[in-house]
């Protein structure tokens, strides 16, 4: 049984480097025999998490529908700028309302519960938003996903892609295809996917 997995960036800019990772991502997933799905947070847009909010209207239909997705899949490879070294606040706002989710359908419900993530970076600095990632796994973790160890991280990303989307660098090629294959058998062995 094939690997389901989930991909989507951190950024919905136009022209993003982690959307540009995160394409890059699906094709080397897929031809290491994973079944992907390539979402935009752009499809799932929600308020700015306000418990307020949370409790005069519940959890938002766009975080279920997010979440139902993540339930569906064994893993979830996640490409991310960072913003001010941390988490960009797209990212961790979905994160948040996902992580609120506790019942679907009057039955116990947990998207994140028992799911593997694998993390990318990219940024047209030197650091390659790598620093973001640390605050991403423990965020993360919190939420009982496990994250696997290897991760890719694209530095001077305006430079990084040829004109199909390919990386140039054989080390990036590299370090994404680790990423890939750890996160597919990661995924395959700790399967709890939900069929939907
Ligand atoms: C609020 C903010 C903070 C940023 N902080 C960082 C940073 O800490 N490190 C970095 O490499 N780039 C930083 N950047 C630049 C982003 O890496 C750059 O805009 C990048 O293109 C965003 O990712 P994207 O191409 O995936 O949209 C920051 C950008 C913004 C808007």
């Amino acid at each position: 049984m094939a690997a389901r997995i989930l991909v989507f960036a951190g950024s919905i800019r136009t022209g993003a480097y982690s959307g540009k990772t995160a394409d890059a991502a699906m094709k080397e997933l897929a031809e290491q025999g994973a079944e992907v799905t390539r979402i935009s947070l752009g499809d799932y847009p929600l308020p700015i998490m306000d418990q307020d909010l949370e409790k005069e209207e519940g959890v938002p239909e766009n975080a279920y529908r997010l979440g139902r997705l993540i339930a569906a899949h064994d893993g979830m490879l996640i490409c991310s700028p960072e913003y001010n070294a941390s988490i960009p606040p797209l990212l961790k706002n979905a994160l948040d309302w996902v992580s609120r989710i506790r019942k679907d359908g009057g039955r116990p419900f947990k998207p994140f519960e028992g799911k593997v993530a694998g993390l990318c970076s990219s940024s047209d600095g030197a650091f390659a938003g790598a620093r973001g990632l640390y605050h991403l796994r423990a965020v993360l973790m919190h939420c009982q996903v496990e994250i696997i160890t290897p991760q890719c991280s694209i530095a001077r990303a305006s430079e990084a892609f040829d004109q199909d989307g390919e990386l140039k660098e054989e080390h990036s090629k590299k370090s994404m295809a680790t990423v890939c294959r750890t996160l597919i058998e990661r995924a395959s062995m700790l399967s709890t996917r939900i069929e939907g």
